[in-house]
C-alpha cells in the first residue's frame, strides 16, 4: 500500500514530526513517499495520504493549501489524515485548532485533525517573524513530542490495515 506523506515547514520542525509518522508507517511494512508539498503533482498514485502543516499566525502554510486546491477532488476520494504545529505547550491536545486549519481540513473531508507541540528557535526566525512573534502566544523553546508522532503514525498503520 503506498503512503504519502506531504508537509509544510518553514523551519524544519513539523517536517520531522511528519518524518516519525513516515517512520511509523514504514515499520508497519506501507511504502511512504515523502515530499514537499509544491512537488506532489497528482496524489492518485497513492492509496492514503498524511497532510501536515505548521501555522504561523493563524495561518496554514501556502504551499500546503495550494496542493489542496489542485488535488482537492483526488484528496476527497482518498483516506485523508491531517496534522498541525504548533502551540508552545507540552499539552497542545487542549489548544483549539486555527479555523484556517479546520477549514482546509474539511476541503479534504478530514473530521479531526491532529495537533502537536511545535519548536520556535529564535535564531532560525526572519526579521518578519522576529516582528510577528510579538503577537502571537509563542515562546521559543521545542514542544515537539516525536515520539507521539510515531505513535500516531502507528494508528494510522493499524487504521489502514
Ligand atoms: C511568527 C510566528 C508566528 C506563529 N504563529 C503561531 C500560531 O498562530 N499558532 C501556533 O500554534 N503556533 C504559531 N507559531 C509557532 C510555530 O507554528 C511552531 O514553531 C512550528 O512548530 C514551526 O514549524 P516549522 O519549524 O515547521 O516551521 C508561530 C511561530 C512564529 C515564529
Amino acid at each position: 500500500m503506498q503512503v504519502l506523506v506531504s508537509v509544510s515547514s518553514r523551519h524544519g520542525g513539523t517536517r520531522e514530526l511528519g518524518g516519525r509518522v513516515a517512520d511509523a508507517l514504514r515499520d508497519r511494512g506501507y511504502d511512504v513517499d515523502q515530499v514537499e508539498p509544491d512537488e506532489v503533482e497528482h496524489v492518485h498514485p497513492y492509496d492514503a495520504v498524511v497532510l501536515g502543516t505548521s501555522v504561523y499566525v493563524g495561518r496554514v502554510g501556502l504551499d500546503l493549501k495550494d496542493l489542496v486546491e489542485r488535488q482537492g477532488a483526488s484528496l476527497r476520494d482518498r483516506k485523508v489524515w491531517m496534522f498541525w504545529s504548533g502551540p508552545a505547550t507540552d499539552d497542545p491536545e487542549h489548544v483549539a485548532a486555527p479555523e484556517d486549519v479546520e477549514s482546509v481540513a474539511h476541503a479534504v473531508g478530514v473530521a479531526r485533525v491532529q495537533v502537536f507541540g511545535g519548536r520556535v528557535e529564535r535564531e532560525a526566525l526572519s526579521i518578519t517573524e522576529r516582528s510577528l512573534v510579538a503577537l502571537v502566544p509563542v515562546e521559543p523553546g521545542d514542544h515537539r513530542d516525536l515520539a507521539a508522532a510515531y505513535a500516531w503514525g502507528s494508528q494510522i498503520a493499524a487504521a489502514l490495515s
